[in-house]
């Protein structure tokens, strides 16, 4: 399976997501994209030796219909059998997402269906939730809000900021969304829920 993956910053998930598809892995990554040319994880991508480009969604102000249309070019040279969202920070239209529905997987840094959209920490920490954590789900038109293929779960501690409880939860998308991709990428698309280490 050709795996093509979108970032918007740092690509931690993207680096970890890359680095597991080795070995007997059913899917290898092939390109990384971002909407951003300075996005670090560009660079990390390009150290992995897998392609990059980078279609900078400023030019296109508003339009948001030309720039999808910029993003589909390389997207689609590529010819993904997955399209992998990780860290990726634009809204996509129906049009775009309907191409790849199915197939494309994002991944949200809450227990949906709780807390879509941004500033999830922050929101949970403010609600006094016990708990916290990391969604992968399919991608639906509606904003994560499409099928969830896995979870991780971890504590809210006493004196949590939403950067430390952020790092947390990092930890955890770490291990969910490669783990969640070689099921996907398998044909299994059974929940995965996973626990603190
Ligand atoms: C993470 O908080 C992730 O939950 C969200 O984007 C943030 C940065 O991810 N999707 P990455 O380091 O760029 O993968």
């Amino acid at each position: 399976k050709r795996v093509a993956l979108l970032i918007s910053g740092g690509g931690s998930n993207m680096v970890k997501l890359v680095q597991s598809m080795t070995g007997d892995h059913p899917a290898r990554a092939v390109v990384v994209g971002s909407n951003d040319p300075e996005a670090g994880g560009l660079a990390r991508a390009a150290e992995l030796g897998v392609p990059t480009f980078a279609i900078d969604h400023r030019i296109y102000k508003g339009d948001r219909a030309a720039f999808e249309a910029a993003l589909l070019q390389p997207l689609l040279d590529a010819r993904p059998d997955i399209l992998c969202l990780a860290g990726f920070m634009r809204i996509l239209t129906p049009d775009f997402v309907q191409r790849f529905q199915g197939r494309m997987l994002n991944i949200h840094p809450s227990l949906l269906p709780k807390y879509p959209g941004l500033h999830t920490h922050r929101r949970a920490i403010e609600a006094g939730d016990a708990e916290a954590g990391a969604s992968v789900h399919l991608v639906t038109p509606e904003l994560d809000a499409g099928p969830i293929l896995g979870q991780a779960r971890v504590p809210v501690l006493p004196g949590d900021t939403a950067d430390s409880l952020a790092a947390r939860v990092l930890q955890q998308e770490h291990r969910l969304y490669p783990a969640v991709l070689r099921r996907f990428a398998s044909g299994d698309q059974t929940m995965l829920s996973l626990t603190a280490a």
